[in-house]
């Protein structure tokens, strides 16, 4: 473990532009540089990053984050890995903390095996182009299957002799032992001897995300009796197959640029598209996908294209690793090839433009593809129709994003005829069961709070900014005097402990800054924020700093809201910015009241009635007051 000292020490000297400099070219634009944004793709720049502030922000797409969020979201690099990536650029000797021998072991162990998995990925490498074996047998098959030297040499593609123990006796004599050939899988042991794993067999080698070899696979070239088509390296303590995804590391940048994946099936399927130009593709190696893979794709995008064969048993692989994709929260659309096809047949066969053009025109979000086929299979039968809602129900009840939920269970119900209120139901019935908790409603009128995005906000967007209005005040003056006793930041919150805040970041982000006041009886220090173990409060706070959002005259004269220049004066800042927050609370307060006055209405309730005007009265003075407090046009 690195020290504490040397990770202060680190984050002392890392400067933002530095690092993304590093990767991103930027331009000096007064204060800060711009610069194209490297996490989507543009053509104009909207990349911001802000020395003053140490933090990046990117205006097109919304990320944002320091050096060390850089590093982790651009370079898949761990927390730690980001650090020592620092203290090499930076030249910081790092401390480490005394770990366990075990740790210590288990790291030696791993360093092993890499050394090993490289080596024999070079010789297999080299045989197949520089071996009469290699040259005839394999080079000419990847050739027979339309791949380049380029490609070959992209993927590392290699090849295993036919002997009994070439590879092992290359690896004996460079002084490899076999304790680790034989825990990497690449010999075995056999009647006092050692074989190796792969003969006479064409070799992928997997990766891992920082491109280094963790397994390989070998194909046979011709079908043999009672031998699988591929054989596969067991799992080791480098290669986890269910956390692997092949051709991720060659994908991982086409996948950000495009904001697309598309998952297929083999290690051909992967190669060739990149061939006709498709790059982001990856494979789940024929086995059905699980949740680390769906993660994995999700750390590059959300938006995942399943590709897979038209035939039946395509169909349901393919319907199968739905439901893990759903539930990370993916947006997932499927595309069937025709019968026999694969996207390595169908893209060499008809070329890389049919291809994208076959995927635009048959991609369907992959529900709805469901819903259509259920509903082409059960006709009139109303006992399959019945299995036909519970299988969709099920479905439905894995896409956890309630208003995708929600629009995917309208298209639903129309597709299959079913009164909608019929499939929530069900819906929220299996959701609580698969929870053990009640959730969160699923209609649209009810107050669903996702702390995902903003625009998921049910309350309205004004209440939102001023919400965040306060929250950046807090932040940027929370520990400056209010007056001679009390701080800005107890001036806030001893005013709002009435109403908290509805937005769920900024309610936990203000229990915490809270918490520490109560603890320390200071405002927190700004790495408190930075160096948050969540992320969200985090983003949260990055975002705020770096509010160049839509403060603008627009707004302000759309909701003919007055906003207060910051610089102005914190004090008549942090006064107005709780008045309009006040004002959000009373129109809130009025709208129930008007709803009380209905239902008084409704009922003939003479006295409630009253009591419900008198309680209009005061807050419409109230609200009257403040507004003039605010310079708040009052629009009604
Ligand atoms: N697979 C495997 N072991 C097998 C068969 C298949 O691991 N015995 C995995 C491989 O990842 C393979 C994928 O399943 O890439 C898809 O299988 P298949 O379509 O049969 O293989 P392809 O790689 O497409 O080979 P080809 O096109 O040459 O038939
Ligand atoms: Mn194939």
């Amino acid at each position: 473990m690195i020290s504490d000292r040397t990770i202060r020490e680190i984050m002392d000297v890392t400067r933002v532009e530095d690092v993304v400099g590093d990767f991103v070219t930027l331009k000096k634009r007064g204060q800060n540089y711009i610069g194209l944004c490297p996490f989507h793709n543009e053509r104009t720049p909207s990349f911001n990053v802000s020395p003053s502030k140490n933090i990046y922000k990117c205006f097109g797409c919304g990320k944002a984050g320091d050096a060390i969020t850089f590093l982790r979201e651009h370079e898949q690099l761990s927390y730690p890995e980001s650090l020592e990536f620092l203290a090499r650029r930076y030249n910081i000797k790092i401390e480490e903390t005394v770990e366990d021998s075990e740790a210590i072991a288990k790291k030696q162990m791993e360093e092993g095996l890499y050394v090993v998995t490289g080596f024999a990925q070079q010789y297999y490498s080299k045989l197949l182009f520089d071996s009469d074996e290699g040259k005839s047998v394999g080079l000419s098959y990847f050739h027979e299957r339309g791949y380049r030297n380029n490609l070959i040499e992209k993927f590392q593609l290699g090849y295993a002799l036919n002997g009994w123990d070439t590879f092992y006796k290359a690896a004996k004599e460079k002084g490899y032992n076999e304790k680790l050939l034989l825990e990497v899988g690449l010999i075995s042991e056999r009647k006092e001897n050692f074989i190796d794993f792969f003969r006479g067999r064409v070799i992928f080698p997997i990766h891992n995300l920082s491109g280094k070899v963790i397994a390989f696979a070998g194909r046979y070239l011709k079908k043999e009796e009672n031998s699988p088509k591929y054989i596969n390296s067991p799992q080791t303590s480098i290669y986890d197959k269910s956390r692997t995804l092949f051709g991720l590391f060659q994908a991982r940048n086409a996948i950000r640029q495009h904001e697309e994946c598309f998952l297929v099936e083999g290690y051909t399927d992967v190669i060739s598209m990149h061939q006709a130009g498709i790059e982001n593709a990856v494979a789940s190696s024929g086995t059905s996908l699980t949740i680390e893979q769906a993660r994995l794709m999700k750390r590059f995008t959300s938006n995942i294209t399943i590709l897979y064969d038209g035939d039946a048993a395509g169909m349901k692989a393919a319907l199968r690793g739905m439901n893990i994709l759903l539930d990370e929260d993916l947006n997932v659309r499927l595309v069937l090839l025709p019968e026999g096809e694969d996207p390595d047949s169908f893209v060499q066969k008809h070329g890389t433009t049919p291809f994208r053009e076959f995927v635009q025109k048959h991609a369907t979000n992959v529900v709805l593809f469901q819903a259509d086929l259920l509903n082409k299979e059960t006709g009139n039968d109303p006992i399959r129709k019945a299995e036909a809602i519970r299988e969709i129900v099920g479905t439905l009840a894995h896409v956890s994003d309630p208003i995708k939920r929600q629009m995917l269970l309208r298209e639903c119900s129309t597709t299959m005829l079913v009164d909608e209120r019929i499939l929530i139901a069900e819906v929220n019935k299996l959701r609580r069961k698969a929870h053990g908790k009640e959730l969160k409603p699923t209609l649209p009128e009810q107050k669903m709070l996702s702390d995902s995005a903003e625009e998921q906000m049910n309350f309205s967007r004004e209440d939102f900014m001023a919400e965040r209005d306060l929250m950046r005040i807090i932040l940027e003056s929370g520990n400056k005097k209010f007056n001679d006793e009390i701080t800005i930041a107890h001036y806030i919150i001893s005013s709002i402990t009435d109403h908290p805040f509805e937005h769920p970041t900024y309610r936990m982000l203000m229990n915490e800054i809270v918490s520490h006041l109560n603890a320390e009886n200071v405002f927190p220090e700004d790495s408190f924020f930075m160096e948050h173990k969540n992320e969200q409060v985090k983003q949260a706070v990055i975002n705020l700093r770096h509010h160049n959002y839509e403060l603008s005259e627009n707004w302000e004269k759309m909701h003919e809201i007055f906003i207060t220049d910051k610089e102005n004066n914190y004090k008549k800042d942090a006064s107005s910015a709780l008045r309009r927050y006040n004002l959000r609370i009373i129109d809130r307060m009025i709208a129930d009241n008007s709803k009380e006055m209905k239902e008084a209405e409704k009922s003939g309730n003479e006295e409630e009635l009253m009591k419900q005007l008198q309680v209009r009265k005061s807050l419409n003075d109230l609200r009257k007051q403040l507004a003039a407090e605010t310079n708040t046009v009052i629009v009604k």
